[in-house]
């Protein structure tokens, strides 16, 4: 009798540990957010600061968010006046905060009324890092990650009226997260982009890609998935400016494919056409625009739509840099991108991960090409398989919510990472998984090795085999030395890919003046001339297909210390943070507009 209690209340435990640690991952996410019907969750969320995590560890009823009464007494409380403004990181709202990274605590109480025949979403446009939702006191999920979309279903566990979202967020560094311990950019915390209740019909249009056939210009292929009960069914896609209305039936789980010839106005930077693309099923139907072009290489050219293209990029994070925050609104992606748009670029990379989705929509309509990638970032563990699962989702997460954004024409799976037999497999596993999901648009990395032997500097890395376009960042005249005069130098490349220059740059404090030949000078005049050298040498590479300056605009990095110069700034903008026009600005427009 003692043993069988004995197993019972072991098998109890096991039961409540693996409930508690159960990693219970969001589901996928349905597409086209902006177009569904939603309640907006943004605005004041109550919050508590947990700096070592007692929430979970110590105070384990805090998300069950239990009164204070004559029978309990609770060290902690979410109140009124306490509260944090959603979306936005959390280290730019309070200064106590401001490299902070551990727990908060967020919590809003929403009302909602029930409707037959609906279903109800929590969606978060990104939380940065780790995110534990509660919803009316039940965990409902986690997610890691801080750069993609999530979602979790609730309609079987609303109440008619108040409802409470609590989310436990931590922005502590893993060893085995993606990014991992260090990286140049502020690790801003918190609920960082939009959060909606989501409302559907019991059977919706969850997810579909439509765009042209690679190496095709006239036929359009994809898929629809339906998501709910009633699965097969009818589904119209109709574009109604071409005359086209094409009808597919989905099969038992809801999923079709789409393919059908039709000759449409081409997307580019010059011509950015949108088609206004209507999609409808018996019991679901959304619209959205959606552009159609084609992307290839040849031999060294990028080909944009049949043409060779000459990428003439810039880097940007995702930072409001006058409010020294996280950028998460629609001005905040019109400032960058009139700033882009101003340098006189045609292409941005939105270094170092998937940036909101303003961000992308607004490029799109602006005429950018982009370049998008996961934040597997310098120095991943790679030799850890929850890592590579990890860095497998984020990318399946990014193609997933950006896959119908014509402007996107390269996604990256990583940024200088270290070469090594593990790490250059477990790329070519995400780059496989890529094209697996997306095989119209070109894949790249950024790499930062080269062999440099006087004045010949030499592109090698495993990964290129198996990447259409070469991404190198290079500092030649900042971390590295003119070897020779900038005229004299000679890349090689053995890959007959293109190469873009993902990353090239100089720091300079805006205002600051000096001698041009000084690397302590941190003049404006000293990054001129860099600028100046660099596209000397640039143009003698006969392979380059883009170039993509570090950065459009001076960002917050706790890795840059000099109290004079830098104060916690990445000054390789060629803006100041507050939008000021360094000298080397000037250099670069002047290149740009000198290319057609
Ligand atoms: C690297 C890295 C950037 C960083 C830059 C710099 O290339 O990719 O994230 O900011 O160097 O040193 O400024």
């Amino acid at each position: 009798m003692r043993l069988i209690k004995m197993l019972k209340q072991f098998s109890l435990i096991a039961i409540c540990f693996f409930a508690t640690s159960i990693y219970i991952h969001a589901q996928d996410f349905m597409i086209n957010i902006p177009e569904r019907v939603q309640t907006s969750l943004n605005g004041k969320w109550e919050y508590i600061i947990d700096p070592v995590d007692v929430g979970i560890k110590k105070w384990k009823s805090l998300y069950k968010d239990v009164p204070n009464n004559k029978e309990h007494r609770s060290e902690y409380a979410f109140i009124s006046s306490l509260t944090l403004n959603v979306p936005g990181d959390f280290n730019s709202q309070k200064p106590e905060l401001k490299f902070y990274e551990s727990t908060v605590w967020y919590k809003k109480v929403i009302n909602i009324k029930k409707k037959k025949g609906k279903r109800l979403f929590l969606y978060f446009d990104a939380v940065n890092y780790l995110s534990d939702v509660f919803f009316n006191s039940e965990k409902i999920g986690s997610h890691e990650g801080g750069f993609t979309p999530f979602q979790f279903e609730i309609t079987d566990s609303v109440k008619d009226g108040e409802n409470s979202i609590i989310l436990r967020v931590n922005n502590r560094r893993q060893k085995e997260g993606v990014p991992a311990l260090g990286y140049d950019w502020v690790n801003y915390g918190g609920i960082t982009r939009d959060v909606r209740l989501v409302e559907t019909n019991e059977t919706f249009i969850e997810d579909y890609f439509i765009q042209l056939k690679k190496g095709a210009n006239k036929k359009i292929e994809g898929y629809i998935q339906l998501n709910g009960s009633k699965l097969s069914q009818k589904v119209s896609i109709k574009i109604p400016e071409a005359k086209i209305s094409h009808t597919i039936t989905t099969d038992n789980t809801g999923y079709a494919k789409i393919s059908f010839d039709k000759k449409l106005k081409l997307w580019s930077p010059s011509n950015p056409k949108l088609y206004k693309v209507v999609i409808q099923s018996e019991t679901d139907s959304i619209e959205e625009y959606i552009g159609f072009r084609t992307i290839s290489t040849h031999g060294t050219k990028i080909i944009l739509n049949g043409k060779p293209m000459f990428l003439k990029g810039v880097n940007f994070h995702e930072e409001a840099s006058e409010r020294k925050s996280r950028a998460y609104t629609k001005e905040d992606a019109k400032k960058h991108l009139t700033m882009a748009k101003e340098l006189g670029c045609n292409f941005i990379r939105t270094a170092h991960y998937p940036q909101n989705e303003y961000v992308v929509r607004l490029a799109e309509t602006m005429g950018f090409m982009l370049w998008e990638e996961i934040p597997v970032f310098q120095g991943i563990n790679f030799n850890n398989k929850e890592t590579i699962k990890l860095a497998n989702r984020q990318l399946t997460e990014m193609l997933r919510r950006d896959k119908n954004r014509c402007a996107i024409i390269i996604w990256s799976v990583s940024n200088e990472t270290y070469p090594s037999h593990t790490r250059t497999s477990v790329l070519k596993s995400l780059v496989d998984s890529c094209r697996v999901i997306d095989n119209t648009r070109l894949v790249s990395s950024a790499i930062n090795k080269y062999k440099k032997k006087g004045e010949v500097f030499t592109i090698k890395d495993d990964l290129i085999d198996v990447l259409d376009v070469i991404g190198m960042n290079q500092y030649i005249g900042w971390y590295d030395g003119w070897p020779v005069a900038p005229e004299e130098i000679v890349w090689k490349s053995e890959y007959n890919k293109p190469l873009i220059i993902s990353e090239f740059g100089a720091e300079a404090l805006y205002g600051h003046h000096g001698t041009n030949n000084d690397a302590s000078s941190w003049s404006e005049e000293f990054q001129e001339k860099f600028y100046r050298d660099q596209i000397t040498m640039q143009k003698n590479i006969p392979f380059l297909g883009g170039t993509c300056p570090w950065t459009l605009i001076d960002f917050r990095s706790p890795l840059r210390l000099h109290p004079i110069y830098q104060d916690y700034w990445n000054r390789k903008g060629l803006l100041s943070e507050k939008g000021y026009r360094k000298k080397a600005w000037y250099v670069m427009r002047e290149y740009y507009g000198s290319i057609n």
